[in-house]
């Protein structure tokens, strides 16, 4: 029989990390607070869940055979029953987060993971107290998980480091690419990285070099097509016939300069601001917003099913 994974809250990420889960063998009980959440979740899951059996990307399953593993329940103590692992999906609100684990510490198995999916809160502000503190930790996602694969484990200082590699050869098994932070700090590693890229598309613009179509197109059709495969250091690695350490040292100095211009915060306000959204919305009217989403699911899904071909044919 399958072992059994807890969503609690099954908005975006609930839903996205049920499919994971599920994809990855396991049933998934699904609670939501919110009346009839947790039931829309099914159909909800099962149209992505259909596109990614057509695209190859259920691990070999069939959408009938992981929507099968899936669970709508009414009650958190229905949800976390025989749970090995529980994944905390609500809202983004410190309180909220501690009266949960608070709860799911009392009410879950007592040797089930307790994860949490929050983006910037970390496992130190809401589990101090808790009798199991040892089993909590932030498991966080960059949506979509099912096909980015990316999990930023995030312990506490008083996480039993084997609840985290446990945890995390369990990811690597369901196909995730789990990476584990040392230590807790603002943002985790999606955010730092995106952050300072955000800030830098911002001033580009506001210092009038470049158009905000540019910005995006530098980095989608520029250094984005070697980071989808390689890291930033790696890349300094291949880009010096002597390797890292060449590399560091010839380019040293012109990233200090550059980091030295951008040392000052671009506001994301004002004229800048309306200039940015009225430039996308002639390109994207409000009316087609989500089709553009759904477009940049599917260029994602293509993506994945790429390098997945590549992991396996190109040594
Ligand atoms: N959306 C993203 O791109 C993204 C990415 C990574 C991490 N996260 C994090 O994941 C978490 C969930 O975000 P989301 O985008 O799925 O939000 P969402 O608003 O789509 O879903 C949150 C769900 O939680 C439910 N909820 C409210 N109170 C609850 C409670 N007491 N117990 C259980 N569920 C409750 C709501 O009814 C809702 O369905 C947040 O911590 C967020 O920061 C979001």
């Amino acid at each position: 029989m399958a072992e059994r994974v807890a969503m609690i809250g099954s908005g975006i990420i609930g839903r996205a990390f049920a499919i994971c889960f599920s994809r990855g063998g396991y049933e998934v009980t699904l609670y939501d607070p919110t009346d009839g959440v947790a039931e829309k979740a099914i159909p909800l899951m099962r149209e992505t869940v259909a596109d990614l059996e057509q695209n190859g990307l259920l691990n070999g399953r069939t959408t009938d055979d992981v929507m099968s593993r899936m669970i709508p329940v009414k009650t958190m103590e229905e949800a976390v029953e025989g749970a090995i692992h529980v994944q905390e999906n609500a809202p983004e609100v410190l309180e909220l987060k501690r009266e949960l684990f608070a709860t799911l510490d009392k009410i879950a198995p007592k040797d089930a993971v307790l994860a949490s999916s929050s983006s910037s809160i970390v496992t130190s502000k809401f589990t101090e107290e808790l009798e199991g503190r040892h089993r909590c930790m932030i498991v966080h996602p960059t949506n979509p998980p099912y096909v980015v694969t990316i999990l930023e484990l995030v312990p506490a200082p008083w996480t039993d480091p084997e609840v985290t590699q446990k945890t995390r050869e369990r990811l690597e098994a369901m196909g995730m690419s789990p990476i584990t932070l040392h230590k807790e700090v603002t943002g985790f590693i999606m955010n730092r990285f995106q952050s300072p890229i955000l800030q830098e598309a911002f001033r580009l613009v506001a210092m009038g070099v470049v158009s905000p179509e540019d910005v995006d197109k530098a980095m989608s059709e520029g250094i984005s097509q070697r980071w989808s495969f390689i890291g930033p250091l790696e890349v300094g690695d291949l880009n010096a016939p002597n390797g890292f350490k060449e590399y560091a040292e010839k380019y040293e100095a012109m990233n200090r300069n550059i980091a030295m211009e951008q040392r000052d915060l671009v506001p994301w306000a004002g004229p800048l601001l309306d200039y940015i959204d009225k430039n996308f919305r002639e390109r994207v009217p409000m009316d087609q917003h989500k089709a553009r989403q759904q477009w940049r699911d599917r260029r994602l899904m293509a993506l994945a099913v790429h390098k997945k071909w590549a992991n396996e044919n190109i040594k």
